[in-house]
Formats: structure tokens, sequence, C-alpha cells
């Protein structure tokens, strides 16, 4: 059955990669990125693997904004009265200016704060069937409550690996609080070092096949396999659901990371 899929960070990278796969598949997707010139290539590129070659929603909003986040999620909900999937995948490991208009780290408010703010906004459209699959990483690093709503200059792989557990923590307690009235919310690391633009500038390396990480992404937005993963993480450096960082199976700290973003968004 072909289902709405929105995919944030669908411009580049995994999500430009998955949004194809998805579009090809009979799905019809709703694109997003930062830069209104790539999201109008993704565009076309993704209408191209489209059915009947319609060419896709697109929206431009910058994830680091958190008002333009706000008020974008607003419009998704408005302008889509139901959806399907929601894939949480822009992502950000280095950039030039680290921190955002609203004194934040970047990599907290595009990779853990914006995903939970649209995930909240667009549950009650999702509803049961629905799924929300967050891209997590195999890089998961105690979280710094402090540092996660007020910069502190962290350096690139702490802010970055902090971010991904604050997002597989949310993730999980979301997921799990889910009952038959909500929709599934999965953690998925892609795989590690997969050939993206984030990995080519923040490594160095040229990275392994990025199909790869499309690939799981489809599959935990429409597989049957993932029908039952509300609430868990899934690693596929090791192909399987698999523990996360300890700190993300602690209710405590689990519950500690989402009072500290919603006290910021308050
Ligand atoms: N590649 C890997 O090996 C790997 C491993 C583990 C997890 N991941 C995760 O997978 C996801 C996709 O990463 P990728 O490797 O495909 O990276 P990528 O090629 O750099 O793509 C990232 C996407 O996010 C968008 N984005 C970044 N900052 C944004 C912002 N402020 N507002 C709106 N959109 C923004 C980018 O837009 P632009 O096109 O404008 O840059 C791009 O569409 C990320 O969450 C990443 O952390 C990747």
């Amino acid at each position: 059955m072909s289902k709405t899929i929105l995919i944030t960070g669908s411009t580049d990278g995994i999500g430009l990669e998955a949004a194809k796969l998805l579009a090809a598949d009979g799905h019809h997707m709703i694109l997003h990125g930062r830069n209104p010139a790539k999201l109008e290539a993704a565009q076309t590129t993704v209408g191209e693997h489209t059915e009947g070659a319609t060419t896709p929603l697109g929206y431009t909003v910058d994830l680091s904004n958190l008002d333009d986040v706000k008020s974008w999620a607003d419009e998704l909900a408005d302008n889509h009265p139901a959806m399907d999937v929601v894939i949480n995948n822009a992502g950000v490991f280095q950039t030039p200016n680290t921190q955002t208009s609203d004194g934040l780290d970047v990599r907290f408010a595009v990779n853990t704060i914006a995903p939970y703010l649209i995930t909240r906004r667009l549950a009650p459209i999702l509803g049961p069937g629905g799924r929300v699959v967050n891209l997590s990483s195999a890089a998961q690093a105690p979280v710094d409550l402090e540092a996660m709503v007020r910069y502190t200059g962290l350096d690139n792989m702490a802010a970055y690996a902090q971010s991904k557990l604050a997002l597989t923590m949310w993730s999980m307690e979301l997921g799990l609080a889910s009952d038959d009235a909500g929709p599934v919310v999965v953690a998925v690391n892609p795989g590690s070092l997969l050939a993206t633009k984030m990995v080519r500038e923040g490594f160095g390396v040229a990275g392994s096949d990025i199909g790869i990480g499309a690939d799981i992404i489809a599959r935990a937005a429409v597989g049957d396999d993932f029908e039952q993963s509300s609430g868990r993480y899934f690693d596929n450096d090791a192909g399987a659901f698999a523990p996360p960082h300890p700190d993300a199976e602690d209710a405590t700290k689990r519950r500690a990371v989402i009072d500290a973003i919603e006290a910021l968004l308050s």
C-alpha cells in the first residue's frame, strides 16, 4: 500500500537515496532541505523515480532555527491531515559555525531537538500504524544536559555523539510510551562511515556503499519487520536490533533528557 512519507534532509546523502528508493516503491514522498536549489534538484531526481514522474512536494526549512521548525511543523500538520511515516534524517556533524542564533550547539538543535519538535507535533496525524524513524549513530556518548540546552563549545565528535544519544533516548522513551493509538517510534543507526558528504568532510574518508543506509531506512519506514519496533534501537553495523548506549536503557536518564528539552521549548 502506498504511504505518505516525510523525510528530512533529503537533499543529499542517505536521505536522498532513501527517498529515491521509497518513491520507486510507489510511496508518496514529501522532501525537505535547507537549500532551495538543492531541494529543487532533489525534487526533480526523486520525481524521476516516481511512477508517472510526478514531482514530490518539498519544504525549505533550516532546522537549526527552532522557531522556524515549530512553524513548519504546524504548517505540515495543517497541510497534511494524514501522514504515515516521518523519517528524521537531517543531521550535522561538522560545520563552520557551531552555535545557532538561539545560543545552542547546532548538533543538538538539528540532530536532537528539531526532530523532537517535529515528532511531537506530527504524532497525532500519524496515529496508529504510523511510524517515526530517527537516524541515530554508532557514535553515542553520555549527554551533558547543560550542553544540550546552552552552547558550551563542545568539539565536533563530543557534540555529535551526545546529540545522537539524546535523540536515541527520547526516541526510546516516546516509543515505549506509545500505545496502540500512537505511532511506532524507532531509532536506527544506518551503518557507520557510509559514503556521504558528512563522512567525506568530517572524517576525510570516501566511506562505504550508501545503499546500506538507504535500504535500512526504507525498511524501517515501511517494512513488516519494524512493525513491533517501537522504543527499540536498530544497529545496522550489526544488522539487528541491539542494545544502545547503556544510558538509553535507563528510564530516569531518558526522562531527564525529555524534561530538559521540554523546559527549553516551554
Ligand atoms: N553517513 C554515515 O555514515 C552516517 C552514520 C551514522 C548516522 N548517520 C546519520 O544519517 C543522517 C544522514 O546523514 P548523511 O551521512 O546522509 O549526511 P549528509 O549527506 O551531510 O546529509 C545530511 C542532510 O541533512 C541536511 N541538513 C544538515 N543540516 C541541516 C539544517 N540545519 N537544516 C536542514 N537540513 C539540514 C543536509 O542538507 P544539505 O544538503 O543542505 O547539506 C542533508 O540533506 C544524519 O542524521 C547522520 O547523522 C550517517
